[in-house]
């Protein structure tokens, strides 16, 4: 017996033993740690106290309690008893009832899925950016050309116009033209040739770091880990703080209340780190982490795209520019996301080391 409890605490599933009553008889390591508890605690405990929002649990183990029929769900939410949402393959197997039981003792099988939503650089990221990019340089091409063309035409018809009334009109055409333009100039980015000089990451962290702080009213708070060791980084100044501020913006939009938003900025050096294909040998990494509602599901692919926002208000165009820039400077821009635990990482190579 003692060869199978060596076992069963080190197997990496969940296992989770119930009596005909759904009363807890066993709990191995995997398990205690995925439900933050202790066998101690909850040996005897009936299997609704294992969760908090114990609806959907109690039915699955329930049902296959009395019908004797194995089942598997696979991706179920749970509520802890600490709050924290986690999802898990679900597998409950009956086990021959004991005497003059109507119910199956049963055994649980939990296993911890990852729903970590992660845009990385693995999954033809900078591809699919290329693509976009390329159907927005053609769009707007498109759009602009004859843009130009209305605009124009409005221009000389307003001269033309035998009463001051109809103006009003004309003003109306050349307006929206003007704000159609400007919509195209963002979502084809920055079109300015990059100002490089040697910059150092801290001040321009600090330097946002303020700017959301006045924003905020000074209720967003600050968590700062840096390496201070990072030598200086070739980039654009005034490009590179758009987009620190985008994303840090981003931030404190999302959070349900300034107060609460806590933003941790974290810089460290990567060595030998893959960007496309080139391998740098030194890079500098940036994240900006916030504990805000994490990226909404329906969005999680296609954050990055122009125009695509969570916000009534969103333009949909901050991660866009901010992406656009990063890549002219031949670094990375990724995101991790779930709910409590928003991480974008920004990697921007140090060309002076390739040398
Ligand atoms: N830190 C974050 N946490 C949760 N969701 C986020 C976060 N950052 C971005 N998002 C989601 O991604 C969407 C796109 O962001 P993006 O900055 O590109 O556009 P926007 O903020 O909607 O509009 P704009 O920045 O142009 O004013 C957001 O609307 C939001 O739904
Ligand atoms: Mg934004």
């Amino acid at each position: 017996m003692e060869q199978y409890r060596d076992i069963l605490d080190n197997i990496s599933t969940g296992v989770l033993g119930l009596d005909e009553d759904l009363l807890v008889t066993s709990l191995n390591a995997a398990g205690e740690a995925l439900l933050k508890t202790s066998s101690a605690r909850c040996l005897g405990t009936h299997a609704r106290q294992l969760v908090l929002d114990n609806g959907e649990w109690l039915a699955n183990l329930e049902q296959v309690s009395s019908t004797r029929t194995p089942l598997t769900r696979r991706g179920m939410p749970l509520t802890l008893h600490t709050g924290q949402e986690i999802h898990i393959d679900l597998t409950v197997t009956p086990l021959a009832p004991s005497g003059e039981e109507h119910n199956s003792r049963l055994l649980v099988e939990l296993q911890p899925v990852d729903r970590l939503l992660k845009i990385s650089r693995e999954e033809g990221l900078l591809h699919a950016q290329e693509t976009t990019r390329a159907v927005i340089r053609g769009l707007a091409h498109e759009i602009k050309n004859p843009l130009g063309g209305v605009r124009g035409a409005a221009q000389l018809l307003a001269r033309e116009l035998p009463n001051e009334d109809l103006a009003e009109y004309t003003r109306v055409i050349i307006r929206e033209a003007d704000r159609l333009r400007d919509l195209v100039d963002r979502l084809l980015g920055p079109h300015q040739q990059l100002q490089l000089s040697p910059l150092n990451i801290h001040e321009i962290l600090e330097h946002v770091r303020n700017l959301i702080l006045a924003e905020s009213d000074n209720r967003v708070a600050f968590i700062r880990d840096y390496d201070p060791s990072l030598p200086e980084i070739p980039g654009d100044r005034t490009q590179l703080i758009q987009v620190v501020l985008n994303i840090m913006r981003n931030a404190m939009q999302v959070a349900p209340d300034p107060q609460a938003c806590v933003i941790t900025l974290r810089t460290r050096s990567r060595r030998q780190f893959t960007i496309g294909t080139e391998l740098h040998r030194l890079v500098c990494q940036v994240d900006i982490i916030d504990n805000g509602p994490g990226v909404p599901r329906e969005l999680e692919h296609a954050i990055f795209v122009p125009m695509v926002t969570g916000r009534a208000e969103g333009t949909g165009l901050g991660l866009a520019i901010a992406q656009s820039v990063i890549n002219h400077h031949g670094g990375l821009l990724e995101c991790e996301s779930e709910p409590g635990n928003t991480r974008f990482t920004l990697y921007i190579p140090m060309r002076q080391n390739d040398a």
